[in-house]
């Protein structure tokens, strides 16, 4: 039998294994993202959505910026646990989410259900709609997806959308994206960093990244050494670092105009921007 310890020691990644899912953190895994739920709520950090002043900020920026008629449909992408569904509903929007993450769905119909219709689902697969004026996909997840996929939600986004309609994709920078992947090697034990985030138990976890230059990809690896078990569980966050050029040629691949990158995005980390892009009247 294998030594636990081979899941460290076996560090080899196949680059065309890249993108099959197997190096993405599972948001769909429902005691997984029960766990992650807790860190969405968090009012102590801004890690896994912002807390409540930023996102309030945001969508005052989004209302006031893309001053529309009633009635203004916009679409959620990777909404999360419906922390923006409300304020959206009191400025007289009519809002939809999709998510992957079971315990985040749940909790979004269950303390937002008034102000909105939130659907468990894989961006890449769940149906759209049509008629929307805003498709947003706030805090960075664009990144983790393969380029292949980022078209295929770009597509999706376009057909959705009215003409004149808006996209609102906030994205990693490039140099964070790669800086992640060139931090040295850390650890941590549970009750510190992500608290709980990989296991309810007490737990080490030792952190691994590396940047994948002719992907242009950060890997980062979480081996999660339990105290009571002899398992090493890995989780794996695959994030692609996206040049300006990159997401302009994406964009008007998938048909969209009218790109651009506003200073006044409120946004509390300096590693992320906003772009807005218009389909064409
Ligand atoms: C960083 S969180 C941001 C959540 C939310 N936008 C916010 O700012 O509060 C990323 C979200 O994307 C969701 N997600 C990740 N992959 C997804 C996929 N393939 N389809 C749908 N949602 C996905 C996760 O479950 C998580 O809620």
């Amino acid at each position: 039998m294998k030594n636990p310890i081979s899941n460290i020691l076996d560090n080899s990644v196949d680059p065309n294994q890249l993108w099959s899912g197997q190096f993405k953190i599972p948001w769909g895994d429902s005691e997984f993202s029960e766990r992650m739920l807790r860190e969405h709520l968090s009012q102590n950090h801004d890690l896994a959505s912002r807390r409540e002043e930023f996102i309030q900020q945001q969508i005052r920026w989004i209302d006031e910026k893309i001053s529309l008629e009633s009635p203004k449909r916009i679409l959620d992408l990777g909404c999360g646990p419906g922390l923006y569904a409300k304020q959206f509903a009191d400025q007289g929007w009519t809002y939809r989410g999709i998510d992957i993450s079971p315990a985040s769905i749940e909790h979004a119909k269950s303390a937002f259900g008034e102000y909105g219709e939130y659907e468990q689902g894989d961006v890449r697969s769940a149906p759209y709609g049509t008629g929307l004026d805003v498709v947003c996909f706030i805090y960075g997840e664009f990144n983790v997806f393969s380029e292949t996929d980022e078209r295929l939600i770009l597509d999706k986004a376009f057909e959705a959308l009215n003409p004149g309609g808006w996209l609102l994709l906030e994205l990693q920078n490039y140099d964070s994206v790669k800086a992640i992947g060139e931090t040295p090697p850390s650890w941590y034990r549970s009750g510190e960093g992500l608290t709980g985030l990989f296991s309810e138990d007490p737990h080490l976890v030792l952190v691994e990244n590396r940047w994948l230059e002719e992907q242009e990809t950060s890997l980062q690896e979480f081996f999660v050494l339990g105290a009571d078990s002899s398992e090493v569980a890995v989780y794996h966050n695959t994030t692609r670092a996206i040049t300006d050029e990159g997401i302009v040629q994406l964009l008007e691949s998938a048909g969209f105009a009218e790109l651009i990158i506003p200073s006044d995005w409120p946004v509390p980390e300096g590693n992320l921007r906003l772009l807005v892009a218009r389909k064409p009247l």
